[in-house]
């Protein structure tokens, strides 16, 4: 390939036509099916789940290999073009779509999709980053092993979305984030290079663990194009619950004693507030509630066994609950008989950002706390959400097991939009200084992107920033990848 320094040798010519020049180039290279430049095609990529955030670009490209995303990055580098990347697009904070000032492409990995390889004694499997996590989940499963990063975007996100992001979801308390499911990483760093890192191995202490950067760093050093990633036995015997207790503390018991008398095999921990389960019944079909009378909190419990039909786990579940039924540790509870209730119990938790959004504006927060906290962090913002909004409405749910909260609030009944959203950055501001108080984290599973990028610097060192500026510099001297997001 010819470098475009080398195709204007000896011209004097202005930035604009460098960039377009870099756009033919892209073109050719990427063919006619490898690439948009349509107004209406390139849409969807250019706006964001919620519709917070869009901006504009000069291409969406669709590379098919890692040799096409190096060319793809050099040419860009070359002329100044930043760099976009997108997997599913179910970012949260703004983090996949590019800047107005079009001066981007959006740089597509939906064509690298393919699962390259299952290593069953390994316990491994190789992917390219476009493939969508529920693929991966599948694959998995039909060679009798399991994936277990789950999130209800899972139908449609990606998994280069998923590291670059190091996703959470509702199985983080037994086999942890996205972050430590990954053995071995392929990235395209921004001057093109390929940085092979491939590797099935549980053990490589060959100096500094270069991977662990580009997972959580939100495509702003490089394109995750393969990983290698964990499987684990899949879980054959699951019981599952949905239980309302009287309080977060009384929750929290319940976390305390499932973990214990279940020898540590607790998979999911959610919690769901009792108005995040109005929203659930109002806006989704054929949702109901599994309880014969309303409660304040409840908990959607999950305890798996890998050995099949374990009369023994699910006599040591049903024990627990009992216990916990007499010391009113939890009020009551429906104990899914069949997987069709069990997926009921998941309807009433995965529809909770779905109806949210049907129910209207609403102001997210997705903090964590140590575990311990959470009761007394939960009153405090409460109340500070109230000093600023006294008609707001909490919905309040999440990964209770792991500390995470998702600690949104929709928009009062009965008043605009507007007048709510007006008050973002002061809702933001109240929750987030509890989440200090408490020495929590203020974006616990989604990222910084832009949503979060002004409130960083507040609620991060001095030093720590100071680092990772120095990261993004050294790799990115140009500034060229998805700039405007994270620092
Ligand atoms: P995108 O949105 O396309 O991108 C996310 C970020 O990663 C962007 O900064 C992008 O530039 C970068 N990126 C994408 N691909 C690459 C790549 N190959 N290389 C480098 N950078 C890349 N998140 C959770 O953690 N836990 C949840 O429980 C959860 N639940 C959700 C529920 C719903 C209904 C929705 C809509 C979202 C939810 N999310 C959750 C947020 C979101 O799904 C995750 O952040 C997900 O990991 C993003 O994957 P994606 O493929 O859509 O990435
Ligand atoms: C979830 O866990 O369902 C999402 O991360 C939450 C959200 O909508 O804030
Ligand atoms: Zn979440």
């Amino acid at each position: 390939m010819s470098s475009l320094g080398e195709t204007l040798k000896g011209t004097s010519i202005s930035s604009d036509a460098v960039k377009s020049l870099a756009i033919e180039k892209l073109k050719r290279i990427l063919g006619d099916k490898g690439f948009t430049d349509d107004g209406n095609e390139m849409t969807p990529f250019l706006t964001e789940w919620r519709g917070f955030y869009s901006g504009d670009a000069l291409l969406i490209v669709f590379p098919e290999n890692v040799q096409m995303v190096s060319s793809i990055i050099k040419i860009c580098a070359e002329a100044d073009i930043s760099i976009v990347p997108q997997g599913g697009n179910t970012s949260m904070c703004g983090g996949a779509v590019p800047s107005s000032d079009g001066n981007s492409i959006v740089l597509s990995m939906s064509k690298m999709n393919n699962i390259l390889s299952i290593d069953t004694t390994n316990y491994t499997m190789t992917v390219e980053a476009g493939c969508i996590l529920k693929n991966i989940q599948e694959a998995a499963e039909a060679e009798d092993r399991y994936f277990p990063l789950s999130l209800a975007a899972e139908g449609s996100c990606m998994i280069g979305g998923n590291l670059a992001t190091n996703a959470g979801g509702t199985n983080v308390l037994r086999y942890g984030n996205a972050r430590e499911l990954v053995l071995g990483l392929e990235v395209v760093l921004p001057d093109g290079r390929i940085l092979d890192q491939l590797t099935g191995l549980r053990k490589d202490n060959t100096g500094y663990d270069l991977k662990q950067l580009f997972l959580g760093s939100e495509g702003t050093l490089g394109i995750i194009t393969k990983a290698v990633l964990k499987l684990f036995p899949t879980p054959k015997s699951i019981n599952a619950a949905y239980c309302a207790v009287p309080s977060i503390s009384a929750a929290l018991e319940l976390l305390e004693s499932a973990r214990v008398e279940s020898g540590d095999s607790v998979e999911t921990f959610e919690l769901i507030s009792r108005q995040v389960l109005d929203l659930v019944l109002k806006h989704i079909p054929d949702t109901r509630d599994p309880l014969n009378a309303p409660f304040e909190y409840y908990v959607l419990l999950e305890i798996v066994s890998t050995k099949h039909n374990d009369d023994q786990a699910k006599q040591n579940f049903e024990n627990m609950l009992e216990k916990a039924l007499e010391s009113e540790v939890i009020l009551d509870a429906a104990i899914a008989q069949t997987e069709q209730q069990r997926q009921e119990f998941w309807a009433l938790r995965e529809n909770a950002t779905e109806s949210q959004k049907l129910e209207g504006a609403s102001i997210k927060h997705d903090v964590s706390v140590p575990i311990s906290s959470i009761p007394k962090f939960y009153d405090a913002a409460w109340k500070a959400i109230l000093k600023v909004e006294p008609e707001a409405r909490l919905v309040a749910f999440g990964h209770a097991g792991d500390g995470n909260l998702h600690f949104n609030v929709a928009e009062p009944e009965n008043s605009p939009s507007s007048d709510f959203l007006a008050k973002w950055t002061d809702i933001n501001h109240a929750v987030h200084e509890v989440v200090k108080d408490f020495n929590g984290s203020i974006s616990a599973e989604h990222g910084i992107g832009q949503l979060k990028r002004e409130e960083l610097p507040h609620y991060k060192s001095q030093t720590a920033i100071d680092v990772m500026r120095i990261i993004k510099s050294a790799l990115d001297p140009k500034g060229i990848m998805n700039p405007g997001k994270v620092i």
